[in-house]
């Protein structure tokens, strides 16, 4: 392990460096050049990683306060990648709220969203952002608040997402946290459980498809970056569910792009659609969470609880590689 002692503070934690999207995170933030240490549970796994990249690491699991205390010490911000978040959102949040770091997390998992909303007050209170979900909703929620600017007063969102890719052991985790949350949708302002999920039509380019009403977490994000009232979410795959090593280490597949359809309608009637699509599989994320952290690290936050588009607006999409998107 290296010397803490005599290593310069960096700016950046990387908690749960050594699963699958941590890998792609990991050297991500390398080859933009973040300053950062990594962190997780287990030893091996990390030095490996640390030796490779030359960081330092550091090893505790999510509930040793000291552990935290040592680690985020001389950091701006937390980076936690260790999904299912169920297990470690609470615990890194509470840490971040008490050595005052900025908190960021990929999760997909809704009610981790709801969990950061409720640390609201205690994180303006430690004058640090806490902003869950910061892997596809830093492609998402800014095209909503994107497409919501081409109306006026928007009263309804739909968005509906066509993933292309496999899942990893965690996102299959968390898949089961993100169903026991229930059919949520945001209606009249409110968050509502629907008893069943119903399947709709899109089309995203290639003529209608069915997609099942599914709360992806724009029903908390978008709901704080636009207020807007009525918010449905839908969601299918584009390939079969298998692992997500297989589909990121062939791309001779020529896999389709994954895809994602926001439609926004105004109080007049008028109805606005926008659609981003992106490379398959987990790189935009692992490309979305370094450059979002990489913003606070320079500086450039808003204190409390967050989503991507409350904290940077429509135009951070527009700063993603290989982000493509087209208003009709
Ligand atoms: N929304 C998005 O854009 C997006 C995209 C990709 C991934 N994700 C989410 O990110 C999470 C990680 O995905 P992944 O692909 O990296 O999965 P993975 O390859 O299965 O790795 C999971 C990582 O989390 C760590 N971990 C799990 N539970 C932990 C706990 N209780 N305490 C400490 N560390 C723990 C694991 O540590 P060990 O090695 O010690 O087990 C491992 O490093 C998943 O929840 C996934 O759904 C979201």
């Amino acid at each position: 392990m290296k010397d803490l002692e005599s290593t310069p503070p960096s700016k950046l934690l990387i908690y749960g460096a050594s699963g699958f999207t941590g890998n792609l995170i990991v050297h991500e933030a390398a080859r933009r050049g973040l300053d950062f240490e990594i962190a997780g549970r287990n030893e091996d796994k990390l030095a490996a990683l640390a030796a490779e990249l030359n960081v330092a690491y550091h090893v505790f699991s999510v509930g040793d306060i000291d552990g935290w205390k040592k680690s985020l010490t001389g950091k701006t911000a937390l980076l936690n990648i260790a999904g299912p978040f169920s297990e470690t959102a609470d615990q890194a949040m509470d840490a971040c709220i008490k050595f005052k770091v900025h908190y960021f997390d990929i999760t997909a998992e809704v009610d981790i969203y709801r969990l950061a909303e409720s640390k609201d007050v205690a994180a303006k209170a430690a004058g640090i952002m806490l902003i869950s979900g910061a892997g596809l909703f830093t492609t998402y929620d800014p095209l909503v608040v994107h497409t919501a600017k081409r109306v006026k007063n928007p009263i309804a969102m739909r968005a509906a997402f066509k993933y292309s890719g496999g899942f990893t052991p965690g996102s299959v985790a968390s898949s089961a946290n993100i169903i026991a949350a229930g059919i949520l949708v945001r209606k009249n302002g409110e968050l509502k459980k629907l008893d069943e999920s119903p399947s709709t039509a899109f089309d995203l380019g290639s003529g209608p498809e069915d997609f099942s009403l599914m709360p992806l977490g724009a029903v908390v994000l978008s709901f704080k970056s636009t207020g807007i009232p009525d918010i449905e979410e839908y969601f299918k795959m584009a390939l079969p569910a298998g692992r997500a090593e297989e589909g990121q280490s062939k791309p001779e597949r020529n896999a389709e792009r994954s895809k994602l359809l926001v439609e926004v309608t105004g109080e007049d009637g008028t109805i606005v659609r926008s659609m981003a699509d992106m490379p398959d599989g987990y790189m935009p994320t692992a490309t979305s969470a370094v450059e979002i952290v990489s913003r606070a690290l320079n500086g450039s936050y808003k204190i409390g609880f967050q989503s991507p588009g409350s904290a940077y607006g429509a135009e951070l999409i527009t700063s993603l590689p290989d982000v493509r998107v087209t208003d009709f």
